[in-house]
């Protein structure tokens, strides 16, 4: 029983602002660092850090960063199941400010080659007891990953970020839908009537959540909202902690939601259940928006753990 992320890997150049460049604008940074991330990357990171047995398919360049990512993978406990390709490793170039917001700019190489999931890649997912997706990876494969977990009983959860359009055979296929109100206000706007305005969380989930799936809101420091067909709604408490980097603190979230819920056995979603892994899960991203970088943020198990009992 475990976690399969399957998903995007990307060697971030982090460059710290006073604020983001606004278009034709130049800007000096006060420093930069490079650290591992990609959605995918982080993800899984965050899963097996929060304890976890956590398996990636993911594809990266047969270069030195991508030699970077796995040292970085096995040194999180990761099991791997990687592609090693002509195309290059997927690179990031991020603004952070002082605030510690960000903007991005993905250049996906190897990543933008992970199509046609082969035999074993999809006897990972098959094992597994949760598949974890994002949207930085070709969208026919994550429609694919989705279709195999759905037909061997694997709970899907999937991140809807970056904001792409989605084939509604994806949206059939998912059981938790994790989006921040940004992806929850696009999703929403393509399913509805044009004109219609969803005014909160709430509105929003219930829009989402016409799809007969659980859905999971993120609030940044307002916390998350959770939403479960005919079962209800409740709202997760945001933890006040100093921000220097968001980063992958959505990444932190999501992976540690999964890890929590392989723990708890559940194969199917209930509402109480995802509040208790939504709870954990925002502890362990709290924690993260107080160091710098993706996966160099991530805490581990006794981390959140002893974060929790401070609370
Ligand atoms: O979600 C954060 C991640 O988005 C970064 O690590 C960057 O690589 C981009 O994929
Ligand atoms: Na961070």
């Amino acid at each position: 029983m475990s976690v399969v992320v399957v998903g995007s890997a990307n060697v971030d150049l982090v460059y710290r602002v006073q604020r983001i460049p606004a278009a034709g604008e130049t800007v000096l940074a006060t420093g930069s660092t490079s650290a591992p991330g990609g959605k995918g990357n982080n993800q899984v990171t965050a899963a097996a850090r929060a304890g976890a047995d956590a398996s990636f398919v993911a594809a990266i360049g047969a270069d030195a960063a991508g030699d970077r990512l796995v040292d970085s993978l096995v040194e999180s406990g990761v099991s791997l199941h990687l592609r090693r390709t002509d195309a290059p490793t997927g690179t990031a170039i991020i603004a952070v400010d002082e605030l510690g917001e960000n903007a991005i700019v993905v250049d996906s190489g190897a990543n933008g080659t992970l199509i046609d999931l082969t035999s074993t890649e999809c006897a990972v997912i098959a094992d597994a007891r949760v598949l974890l997706l994002q949207l930085e990876t070709p969208l026919e494969t994550v429609a694919e990953a989705a279709a195999v977990a759905r037909r061997a009983g694997t709970l899907v959860v999937l991140n809807a970020a970056p904001i792409r359009l989605l084939p509604r055979e994806l949206l059939a296929d998912t059981d938790v839908l994790i989006v921040n109100e940004h992806e929850a206000a696009h999703l929403a706007a393509d399913l509805r009537d044009a004109g219609r305005v969803d005014a909160d969380e709430r509105a929003l989930a219930a829009t989402l959540g016409e799809l007969g799936l659980a859905v999971i809101i993120t609030l940044g420091a307002r916390g998350a909202f959770v939403s479960v067909p005919e079962q209800g709604d409740a709202h997760v408490a945001g933890l006040s902690v100093d921000a220097v980097d968001t980063t992958g603190s959505g990444d932190t979230f999501c992976g540690a939601l999964v890890a929590e819920l392989e723990r708890a056995g559940a194969s199917s979603t209930d509402l109480a259940t995802l509040v208790r892994c939504a709870e954990f899960a925002t502890a362990a991203a709290a924690l993260s928006v107080q160091r710098p970088g993706a996966v160099p943020s991530i805490p581990t198990l006794d981390e959140i753990q002893a974060f929790r009992s401070t609370l």
